[in-house]
């Protein structure tokens, strides 16, 4: 590795590389000059598998690693409790230890699903995690595996992560919108959406910082810029949509979570304070609307 502010020279190993963030940060570091990466999706590397860790980080011996990989389907966690707990805190446990063996700093990512909800105003790095549902203890343990095992690590909450690919609400939405003429909406949660490319200028924000040789460990965190609710996030969606195709939905009924009946409880707040992120390595919130603008023009093939 090259410590110059100037000339990167590094590699960069990404776990989970099919998913949203890992694809996102996959494409952004195969342009970004001085960057090698190295993207591997559940395939290539299982994050449960010890061998698989071992095998791939001897084999490319990279200078850090970023786990994007991770068990997202919240309802269906609280079911399949030990798959959750597998691949969001014992993966994470083995890559810690595996790093820490070899010296290779890993970046990780975690979720706003640590904290309760019950801060309406955000929560920042030093507010205690309080998980509401099994989805988010399995981050929360997960956060806590790579803490004890790896001292070079970085972990970054996110929150409300959509693309244009993968499973994700604004997908979803989507799909319910061109087959229901009604949508409905919860207007009791509050979280800042934040686009799966947004935070891959993040993660190479850091990677950058990291490079020169600034050794600012601990857990940050990152969300989309201002705060909304589902049912505000689905009318920006729809409103965006619609610029390129007539949708079937007519309206959004503003409903709580609990009318929908999710398996799961979920965050009332998922807002992320994100003034460390920005005093330490100088990143800003982009505003996700912005964000939004951009995937549906490219999923309409505008970009
Ligand atoms: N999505 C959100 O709204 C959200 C919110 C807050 C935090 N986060 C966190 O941000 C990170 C990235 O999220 P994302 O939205 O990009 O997730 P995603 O789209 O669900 O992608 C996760 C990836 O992990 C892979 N994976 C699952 N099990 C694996 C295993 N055993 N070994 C290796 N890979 C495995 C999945 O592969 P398969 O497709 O083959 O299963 C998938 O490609 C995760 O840590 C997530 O918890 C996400």
């Amino acid at each position: 590795m090259i410590a110059s502010a100037y000339t990167l020279s590094v590699k960069v190993l990404i776990i989970g590389a099919a998913g949203q963030v890992g694809h996102a940060l996959a494409e952004l570091l195969e342009k970004t000059p001085g960057i090698e990466p190295v993207a591997l999706n559940r395939r290539q590397l299982d994050i449960t598998s010890k061998d698989d860790i071992r095998r791939q980080l001897d084999k490319h011996l990279p200078d850090y690693v970023v786990n994007c990989a991770g068990f997202n389907r919240v309802d269906a966690a609280e079911r399949q409790v030990d798959q959750a707990l597998a691949v969001n805190r014992d993966g994470p446990g083995l890559l810690a230890s595996a790093c820490a063996e070899l010296s290779i700093p890993l970046l990780h990512l975690s979720s706003d699903y640590v904290f309760d909800g019950h801060y309406a105003s955000g929560y920042s790095e030093d507010d205690e995690p309080s998980p509401p549902c099994r989805f988010g203890r399995s981050k929360w343990e997960g956060e806590e595996r790579v803490r004890q095992l790896q001292p070079q690590h970085l972990i970054l909450r996110v929150s409300w992560i959509f693309s244009g690919r993968g499973h994700n609400f604004l997908l979803r939405t989507l799909e319910q919108a061109r087959q229901d003429s009604v949508l409905e909406a919860a207007d009791d949660r509050r979280g800042c959406p934040t686009s799966a490319d947004d935070v891959a200028r993040v993660v190479l924000a850091i990677l950058r910082q990291l490079a020169c040789g600034i050794e600012v460990w601990g857990t940050y965190h990152y969300c989309g810029a201002e705060i909304t609710t589902r049912y505000g996030f689905s009318e920006a969606i729809l409103a965006a949509v619609r610029q390129f195709e007539e949708l079937k939905v007519t309206s959004i009924r503003a409903v709580s979570t609990a009318d929908l009946h999710p398996l799961a409880e979920r965050p009332a707040s998922s807002v992320l304070k994100c003034r460390k992120l920005l005093s330490t390595f100088g990143v800003r919130q982009r505003p996700w609307r912005v964000e939004l603008q951009r995937v549906i023009r490219e999923l309409y093939g505008e970009s």
